[in-house]
């Protein structure tokens, strides 16, 4: 090729490239790439997870990826980074809202202290069961303002909810039958306002941290327990070194994929429907290895020296309404906990 034919070349090149990012309305890393695919490089979102690869969210969310680029012929694949690889889920609010990770699981707590409506998904009593929880979380009607309540401020889409089960507390030195029993002990709470009420209505010192964080502040007695689900304490392996799990049950918690806002605009319109469908699929198939998944955290944990044991749940429950005059505070909050309650058997 001669040298100015080679320049009209590379120049035609350029422009039609041009054209095209702008008539698809693209972003710089060519993420729409049309309905027939093909000529526009995939895509692959990074999704961010505080999990071990033997958690149900992984395996779930896995399945995601794998829904996603067969339903959009490889235009949209997912790699889940887990184990905090990617960071701590603090940190995974500004690097989704920053563009620089597509993806990731975060506890309410986190999204908490970015909108405090969010609250309400981790008060006592909220939830009567795995099964409403679902069905709040996933229905438009009563989630759907506030899981788009961070696109203008932040750049981040709740797309959709995972449940985290039942949450009781566990520590080194022995089953807490009753709230006296943690009174002054140190109990490693989520980063946010309504976790560390929780701990201080119980009469024991909140000690917030990441949760990648845990198992070496029990194993060095900076703290004297935590609070977690079955599963979490056993793929965490915290059993090793706070065997006691007191059967409080003191909420049902709830974890919530978040995305980059313009990631998710920068979909074609099918694309973004693949996607919606192939999430149904995902939080479904969570649910379901929930139930089954808790069974087996409790015969490993057991197996590695842990102790379960049912207590006066309602001793703890007493302590904690409370908090539910103390957080509920605003009239959206108000709103959305009678919503909730409204959907309730
Ligand atoms: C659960 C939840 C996580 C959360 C963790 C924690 O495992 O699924 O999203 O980070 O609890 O206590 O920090």
């Amino acid at each position: 090729m001669r040298k100015t034919s080679r320049l009209a070349f590379v120049m035609t090149t350029a422009l039609a490239a041009v054209t095209l990012a702008a008539c698809s309305g693209g972003t710089a890393g060519g993420a729409d790439a049309g309905s027939d695919g093909g000529d526009v490089a995939p895509t692959t979102m990074k999704l961010a997870l505080n999990q071990t690869q033997t958690h149900p969210s992984f395996i779930a969310l896995e399945a995601f990826g794998e829904r996603l680029t067969e339903a959009t012929d490889g235009r949209w694949n997912i790699e889940v980074f887990p184990d905090s690889q990617l960071g701590d889920q603090a940190e995974y609010l500004q690097s989704v809202g920053d563009g620089v990770i597509d993806l990731a699981i975060v506890s309410a707590p986190q999204l908490e202290n970015l909108n405090d409506d969010f609250v309400i998904f981790s008060l006592p009593t909220v939830f009567d069961s795995i099964e409403h929880q679902m069905s709040v979380l996933s229905d438009p009607a009563v989630v759907g303002d506030v899981y788009a309540s961070l696109e203008d401020s932040n750049s981040i889409t709740v797309v959709g909810g995972l449940t985290q089960g039942a949450r009781s507390v566990y520590t080194k030195d022995g089953i807490a039958q009753t709230p006296e029993d943690l009174a002054g002990g140190k109990i490693r709470v989520q980063e946010s306002p309504v976790f560390i009420g929780m701990i201080n209505a119980l009469g024991a010192s909140p000690t917030p941290m990441a949760y990648s964080e845990v198992y070496t502040a029990l194993q060095s007695g900076v703290i004297d327990g935590a609070e977690n689900n079955e599963i979490s304490y056993s793929t965490q392996k915290h059993y090793e070194v706070a065997p006691f799990y007191s059967y409080t049950r003191h909420l049902i918690g709830a974890d919530f994929l978040i995305s980059n806002t313009d990631t998710l605009a920068s979909m074609s319109e099918e694309d973004r429907a693949a996607f919606d469908e192939a999430w149904t699929a995902t939080w479904e198939q969570h649910t379901e290895l929930w139930m089954a998944d808790t069974e087996k955290a409790i015969a490993d944990a057991t197996a590695g020296g842990a102790t379960f044991e049912e207590v006066d749940s309602d001793s703890f429950l007493d302590a904690l309404t409370p908090l539910l005059k103390e957080f509920i505070t605003t009239d959206s909050q108000q709103t959305l906990f009678d919503a909730i309650k409204a959907t309730a058997e």
